[in-house]
């Protein structure tokens, strides 16, 4: 239990919101579990017809917490981080992402996930990983040229390039720009309209829009796991995340 992911459920919606804004909702090893328990139980309850994953209106998500980085162990395995993963990539019923603010590393390959994507026009999205000497993951080395392009997603992976809220929009990774103030209300509003239709051919529609790919999904996100574990270890990857834990 964190009281750093919060859930609730009304009128047959799931909202689970990040709720460490003093560090910028960065992602705890103790968060990943919540967000895996927050969506097995979601999976799992008939009452539950979509989900609201959310911030503020200021910040969405920073990233994986870069002190909890350095502790880790070397290896993929089982850590909560990728049964986060596991659990949103085979998430059953539609997911809608309200984004305000910055959206970095795993706050923005999360989305990718996400059948609906609503910023804010302060959001960025930012794939930091080859700066920080790592590689993308949940599955996003995949989907992002998948829904931008080759060229796009090497601007975004391999450069690390921000990319602002209508930038994203334009290509196609998110729905749809408005004020930050009306974001968390519009995911409401979408996902209380998802949640009011006929459940079996929504989850049938999901299951069918994203069956082609999930098993390639599943895979790269234990290929690009294992990798990632073991550049973290790597001299670059040190050096990096410990100049951020050295700021002033
Ligand atoms: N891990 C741990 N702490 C983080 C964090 C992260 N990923 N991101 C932000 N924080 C903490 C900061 O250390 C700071 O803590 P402090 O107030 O105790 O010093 C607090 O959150 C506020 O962050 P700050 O950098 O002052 O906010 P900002 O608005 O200037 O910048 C970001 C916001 C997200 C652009 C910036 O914090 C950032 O680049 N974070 C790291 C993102 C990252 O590389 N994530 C890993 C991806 S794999």
């Amino acid at each position: 239990m964190t009281a750093d992911v919060l859930t609730s459920v009304a009128e047959g919606v799931a909202t689970v919101t990040l709720n460490r804004p003093a560090k910028k909702n960065a992602l705890t090893t103790a968060m990943y579990a919540a967000l895996a328990d927050a969506l097995d139980a979601a999976a799992a309850d008939a009452d539950v017809r979509a989900v609201v994953l959310q911030g503020d209106e200021r910040v969405f998500c920073a990233g994986n917490d870069i002190g909890d980085f350095v502790g880790l162990p070397q290896t993929g395995g089982d850590l909560p981080a990728l049964r986060f993963l596991r659990a949103l990539a085979r998430f059953p019923k539609p997911v809608v992402a309200a984004v305000c603010g910055p959206a970095v590393g795993v706050g923005a390959t999360m989305l990718l996930h996400c059948d609906l994507v609503y910023a804010g026009e302060g959001a960025t999205l930012l794939f930091p990983f080859v700066d920080l000497g790592l590689v993308p993951e949940a599955a996003s080395s995949l989907l992002l040229p998948q829904v931008v392009g080759h060229q796009r997603a090497a601007e975004a992976l391999l450069l690390g390039e921000p990319l602002p809220a209508a930038t994203a929009r334009d290509a196609g990774l998110v729905n749809r720009v408005l004020p930050d103030a009306e974001v968390l209300g519009l995911a409401r509003t979408q996902a209380a309209r998802l949640a009011a239709k006929p459940v079996a051919a929504v989850v049938e529609t999901k299951r069918l829009l994203r069956s082609g790919a999930q098993a390639a999904v599943l895979d790269r996100i234990e290929e690009e796991g294992a990798v990632f574990a073991r550049l973290l270890g790597e001299p670059a990857a040190q050096a990096a995340l410990g100049s951020f834990l050295a700021r002033p």
